[in-house]
């Protein structure tokens, strides 16, 4: 999820601390007319969020998937995403695999970042063939809320390729310039789709997938459909992991966070919710993964409390071993919420060693 939805959290959050906007009313003494505009607009909000939005929810369930990919705010702004360069990504390629018949996915590969030099003017038959130069390939499964050009997800691919890795975004189905609208089972397509074009390519090299957020409920629904072909990824990475099971819906679910300050709106949330099937069992996933698993969780995470990372660390670790699964976690006074845990200094050697051990 985005820095977007820290923002959109604040009015919740100001909303609990409302002692302090009484406090602060008593001392101005009076109403002035401007707070009576603060008011107006306070109640319309307070309207559109308690009638409006349960209502037009119920009656029309599609609405529940732009609540829960908000694929269509397309952060940032203005970006150019077949020009990776802007995004200081020199040595990254911008290209379109075809998940399934007219699904097209913008995907940017990134190569070892000390390739960089040799990838300047180099056309999509190089890069394609740098997949099997024996660097570790990742695939980064991002969240929902705008497109691989976001800085969090930029910042981790740049992280990753000073490693020596490779790294694929892709944009799934409804997300960036990929077509279609965005479904579970969707994105858990575009998501084979793209490692099945990588194994074609990288040989013998390790693939190891990347989720985050949203996107890691992606990588399990794709682990157990891979697991039916008798296939597991060679290392899995969950940053912020959701469990959905653990934070049950509503209102602790992380991809119903409009609604986690407004008591008794999951009333009229539910229904719907439940008509539209949205899943992501990470949950009994992760019982039937065979992959080393690194969690990554930060404890000020403000959609996914480091308590449900703890317990599905637990429970991941138990259908494996302590050896196979692990969680490493940053304190909280750094700030790192939900996004930011790829600014660690830590990080590149926490990954490298994961890698190193696979
Ligand atoms: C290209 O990217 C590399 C790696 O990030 C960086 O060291 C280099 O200075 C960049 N070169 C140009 C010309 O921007």
């Amino acid at each position: 999820m985005k820095r977007r939805d820290v923002k959109q959290n604040e009015p919740s959050s100001d909303n609990s601390g409302g002692q302090r906007s009484s406090k602060s009313k008593k001392k101005e003494g009076t109403r002035s007319p401007q707070s009576q505009g603060w008011l107006k607009k306070g109640l319309l909000a307070l309207f559109v969020i308690l009638v409006v939005v349960p209502f037009s929810v119920k009656m029309l369930p599609e609405l529940i998937q732009h609540f829960v990919y908000t694929h269509r705010i397309r952060l940032p702004f203005f970006v150019d995403l077949s020009r990776p360069a802007d995004f200081s990504l020199n040595h990254t390629i911008n290209m379109y695999l075809t998940s399934e018949e007219g699904i097209s996915l913008g995907v940017w590969h990134t190569v070892p970042e000390s390739r960089w030099k040799e990838a300047q003017g180099k056309d999509l038959a190089w890069y394609q063939n740098t997949l099997s130069d024996g660097s570790p390939v990742f695939i980064y499964l991002h969240g929902n809320t705008g497109t691989r050009a976001a800085p969090h997800r930029v910042g981790v691919a740049k992280i990753l390729s000073a490693l020596g890795y490779h790294v694929l975004v892709p944009d799934y189905r409804g997300f960036g310039d990929s077509t279609g609208e965005p479904t579970e089972s969707g994105l858990t397509t575009d998501a084979l789709c793209v490692y099945n074009w990588v194994k074609e390519r990288s040989g013998n090299s390790l693939v190891v997938i990347w989720g985050h957020s949203l996107g890691t409920g992606v990588v399990t629904n794709t682990a157990d459909k891979l697991l039916e072909q008798g296939v597991v990824f060679d290392g899995v990475i969950l940053e912020g992991a959701v469990n959905t099971v653990r934070q049950n819906i509503p209102p602790f679910n992380p991809f119903a966070w409009h609604y986690w300050k407004f008591p008794g709106l999951g009333y009229l949330y539910r229904a719907p919710w439940e008509d539209y099937k949205f899943l992501f069992p990470t949950e009994e996933n992760l019982k039937k993964m065979r992959s080393p698993i690194l969690f990554l969780h930060s404890e000020d995470d403000h959609l996914v409390p480091i308590e449900v990372a703890q317990q599905t660390y637990e429970m991941a670790a138990r259908a494996q071993n302590a050896e196979r699964v692990k969680l490493v976690t940053f304190e909280g006074s750094l700030g790192y919420l939900h996004n930011g845990l790829y600014r660690d200094p830590r990080l590149p050697e926490i990954i490298k060693r994961f890698v190193q051990s696979l």
